[in-house]
């Protein structure tokens, strides 16, 4: 007879629970959390042209896809891989339990109509996770890749964007202010984490060392400065392009985020390495629309929305799922599905892109633009459903090593 049928109740390994692993795995949690907070806030725009919803709903819209979606993925990502790569103790149920209430609060405020509270709340939150990840960097044992400055700069990026975002709802700032608040919080905020986390996932997708395997190592040698200076320049001028973008050049603006994320992928990842897992091809993918988006914005700077849209659905929404798939599948048992082709990851891709196209068609046909964004929005809708059935019964499985 097998050991399993002689052993008693108490030899069984015990499993863990849901609640025991989300401290030290908080993906677990955020990222349901961030599917269920984007599914409401696409689904606003089929409300609105039902006429269900009253008010034209931009604000609302955009800070649950920024605020609640693409953060409660940041936060459940970087709260998991940040304690690991720092070699620090894993994130309590206080900090856990203290930024989700934070964060939900703040997209409930949005929803009940109170952008300032909402705002408030999420620069709140924003802070309380800035300081529970740079207790851990200073504690660290270890140092995570110098592609990671631009994590900081994301968090940077964000706090900036959220504060410059309640100063002008609060006291009425210059609109200067707001739209580079805007720029800093919905774009910023997302794309360096992306593509600092993403040249140390992408290197992990093609099967290399992703820094688990390199020395232990506290102080900054030359080399990872040096590869952190220039990652940080890069960055800068990112940053820049902002400005620039917030003061009405959006041309020039357009150029010099193209150059600078195209710059950084060629110097910062191996973006053009073979040979590539289908995974990586996803994530390849969401890279390369995140250089058309600016390009986009040079060539056609009055259609920005437009523009903007290549980045989030084509961009940020692809690389979400795809790390997201990889992410659960990795710690839920599933580890064994990611070298392979998976046909789910497939057609939600597809779905992303299609969405995207339909997105990109409203804002060029003002007769039926609601049609066109009643149509993308059901697309993307459908995406996001195959993704959070496919993958989301995984999120409270523990991987063989708990
Ligand atoms: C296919 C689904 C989507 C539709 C139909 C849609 C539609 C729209 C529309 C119509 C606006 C402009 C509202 C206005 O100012 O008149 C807008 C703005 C915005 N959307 Fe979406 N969107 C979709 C997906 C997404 C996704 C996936 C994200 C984020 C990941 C996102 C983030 C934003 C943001 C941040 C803004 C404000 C942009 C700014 O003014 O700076 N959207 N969206």
């Amino acid at each position: 007879m097998s050991q399993l049928t002689n052993r008693s109740p108490a030899d069984q390994p015990t499993r863990p629970t849901f609640l025991a692993l989300c401290p030290g795995e908080p993906f677990r949690i955020f990222f349901p959390v961030g599917l269920v907070l984007g599914l409401i806030g696409v689904t606003l725009w089929p409300l609105y042209f039902a006429g269900v919803i009253g008010t034209y709903p931009p604000v609302v819209h955009a800070r649950l896809m920024i605020e609640g979606m693409m953060a409660a993925f940041i936060f459940g990502f970087l709260g998991t891989a940040g304690p690991r790569l720092t070699e620090t103790a894993r994130f309590s149920w206080r900090e856990v339990g203290g930024l989700l209430a934070l964060q939900l609060g703040a997209c409930v405020a949005h929803l009940a109509g109170r952008p300032l509270i909402g705002d408030a709340l999420f620069l709140v939150a924003l802070l309380f996770f800035v300081r529970a990840i740079g207790s851990r960097f200073h504690a660290r044992s270890d140092l995570p890749p110098p592609n990671f400055v631009l994590v900081a700069l994301g968090l940077i990026s964000g706090t900036t964007g959220a504060a410059l975002i309640v100063w002008s709802e609060a006291i009425g700032a210059p609109s200067s202010a707001y739209r580079l608040g805007s720029a800093l919080l919905n774009q910023g905020f997302v794309l360096f984490p992306v593509l600092g986390a993403g040249a140390f996932l992408l290197r992990m997708f093609l099967g290399r060392s992703a820094g688990d395997d390199a020395p232990v190592l506290r102080a900054p040698s030359p080399e990872w400065r040096a590869k952190a200076r220039l990652y940080g320049s890069l960055g800068a001028a990112v940053l820049a392009s902002f400005v620039l973008d917030a003061f009405d050049f959006p041309r020039m603006a357009g150029l010099l985020r193209a150059l600078a994320i195209g710059a950084y992928l060629v110097v910062g990842m191996p973006i053009f390495a073979r040979p590539a897992s289908f995974l990586a091809h996803c994530l390849r993918l969401g890279l390369v629309l995140i250089v058309v988006a600016p390009i986009w914005l040079a060539i056609f700077p009055f259609r920005p929305l437009a523009g903007l849209h290549i980045e989030f659905i084509g961009g940020f929404s692809v690389i979400v799922f795809t790390v997201g798939t990889r992410v659960i599948f990795g710690h839920g048992g599933q580890a064994h599905l990611l070298n392979r082709r998976l046909p789910f990851l497939m057609v939600v891709v597809a779905l992303l892109i299609l969405s995207l196209l339909t997105r990109i068609g409203a804002d060029f046909v003002e007769s039926s633009r609601a049609e066109h964004l009643v149509l993308a929005a059901a697309i993307w809708l459908a995406a996001a459903l195959v993704w959070g059935i496919r993958v989301l019964r995984h999120v409270a499985t523990p991987d063989a090593g708990h």
